[in-house]
Parts: C-alpha cells; structure tokens; sequence
C-alpha cells in the first residue's frame, strides 16, 4: 500500500517500532547471560519486563487509532543485532564482550529516544492525545535506560582499564 498521508507514515513508523521492540526482547536474555557485572544483568532483566510493557503501549496504541501493525522489519536494530553476532566472530574476551554490549546497548538506547520522540510528535500531530502519552512512557524508560548504561559504561571502563594496567605490571 502506498505511503501517501502524514498518518500512513505514522502507522508505518509505529509498525516499525513494534518491530524493533520484538527484536530487542530476543536479544536481551543473551545480554543479560553475557554481563558480568551482577548491576548491568539486572539493568538488562529490569529491561526486559518494560520492554514487554513497550509493546502492550504499542499494541494500546495501533487499538485507539484503529489501525492494526503492517508486517515490517526494523532494519535498524536488525543492523545492531547483526553487529553484535559479528563482535562474537572476533572471539572477545568476556570482559571485552561486555564493554561491547554496552555500546551496543547505548546505540539502541539513542535509537529508541529518537524513534519514540517522533512518535510522540506524530500523535500529537494528529490529535492522538492519550496515544502520545503511552509513547512518551516509553520514551522515558529509554531514556532512564540510556542513562543507566552510560553511567555503568563509565565505571565498568575504568574497572577494566585498572585491571588492565594491573596485569601489565
Ligand atoms: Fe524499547
Ligand atoms: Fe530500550
């Protein structure tokens, strides 16, 4: 079907989020089995529920605007997927594939913020009041989420460049 109207795009946007979200949720348990550090395995678990709330706000979503999900794939997050299956090739150390995750999991955190704040905008847009809200609680868990790997992408590095420099000795 032809993208043609400003909400066309928004089901087609949102389609892609829900998406994104699917994908997410297949990749969080290997996340959380890869993360050493006992806090980012619970970041990673306590995102897991809100990531299934995510999707029941999406699901909310397509209900008041009448529309149902269009089959579509988030190329985006597939691509995020895809880099990380390829890190794996690199043989990392479990150390290394941790730091690695967190970046990857700050790319799909700033992915997800700009993905819900046009969301949010389109709604708006198009008189969808109650449905911007549900976007705006997903957009703020990302953020919280996006926040919460920075600051332990912080103190983790430094734990391992000491470990490190420790080891040169
Ligand atoms: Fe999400
Ligand atoms: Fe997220």
């Amino acid at each position: 079907m032809p993208l043609t109207t400003p909400r066309d795009l928004f089901v087609h946007e949102l389609s892609d989020a829900m998406s994104a979200e699917q994908q997410i949720l297949t990749m969080l348990p290997e996340l959380q089995a890869e993360a050493l550090n006992h806090e980012l395995k619970e970041a990673f678990e306590i995102h897991e529920q809100e990531t299934h709330q995510q999707l029941r706000n999406l699901e909310e979503v397509f209900r008041q605007i009448g529309e149902s999900p269009e089959a579509t794939t988030c190329y985006a997050l597939k691509g995020i997927g895809d880099e990380h299956k390829a890190l794996h090739q690199e043989q990392p150390s479990p150390e290394v594939l941790e730091m690695a995750n967190l970046v990857g999991a700050a790319k799909t955190e700033h992915y997800e913020m700009a993905m819900y704040t046009g969301l949010v905008q389109m709604a708006k847009d198009l008189g969808h009041e109650e449905a911007a809200q549900l976007l705006q609680d997903n957009l703020d868990q990302e953020k919280a989420m996006a926040v919460r790997i920075e600051m332990l992408a912080r103190e983790l590095g430094k734990l391992q460049v000491q470990a490190m420099l420790a080891g040169s000795r």
